[in-house]
């Protein structure tokens, strides 16, 4: 029989191999999310982008699980006040330092127990939100956060052409949904944008 504490660091090395940052990790660190910025994916990021322009001449964004910030990259510098871009990747988030500014940076975090500060007129889930464990309580613990007058935009893939209904359902009872937008691309893949504002 091992002894325990040995038994527990045995536990926490497993439990750290098989997590879902250190996947991410992993897959960020050999490349496989680089297609993020093909062609095939510019639909949702040309929406995102096109639907704060629409709302905001100069928003303070928000993007949560920002990756290497393939996002950031759809907006010109005057498009924007201020971007925070939030993932728990560190492989991801040092990658996306190239890309920080005056007025954007990128910080380490963990969605599923994030406290933010600031004021923010767009915050995104830009496919990152059917990852977190709670996603109507990690949305609801942002509301402080939102501006008044601001939006959330919440980008998911349809899986095998079928909608996240779960999740959803869960966000259209808690938000006032402004615009349902979907996209598409020659190889099939879909994804539904929806845009919501806090309830009154
Ligand atoms: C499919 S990728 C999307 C990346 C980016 N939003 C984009 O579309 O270019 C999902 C991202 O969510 C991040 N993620 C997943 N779960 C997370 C969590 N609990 N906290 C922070 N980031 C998370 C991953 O590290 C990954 O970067």
């Amino acid at each position: 029989m091992p002894h325990p504490s040995l038994m527990a660091q045995f536990i926490s090395f497993v439990k750290r191999k098989t997590s879902q940052k250190y996947r991410f990790n992993q897959q960020y660190t050999a490349g496989k999310w680089d297609g993020l910025s093909d062609i095939r994916e510019l639909a949702r990021y040309s929406v995102i982008a096109g639907v704060t322009k629409h709302f905001f001449s100069s928003a303070r964004i928000l993007d949560l699980g920002c990756g290497e910030g393939v996002l950031l990259q759809k907006f010109a510098p005057t498009d924007y006040a201020a971007y925070l871009g939030v993932d728990f990747s560190e492989v991801a988030i040092q990658n996306a330092q190239t890309l920080k500014s005056e007025k954007a940076s990128f910080v380490v975090g963990n969605l599923d127990s994030l406290q933010v500060n600031g004021t923010y007129d767009v915050i995104i889930y830009n496919e990152s939100l059917y990852y977190v464990r709670n996603p109507k309580d990690a949305v609801q613990a942002l509301f402080k956060n939102l501006a008044p007058g601001g939006i959330f935009i919440i980008s998911m893939v349809d899986k095998h052409g079928k909608e996240r209904e779960s999740v959803w359902t869960e966000l259209n009872g808690i938000l006032e949904m402004i615009e349902k937008i979907k996209v598409s691309n020659a190889a099939g893949d879909s994804w539904t944008v929806q845009v919501y504002k806090k309830p009154r």
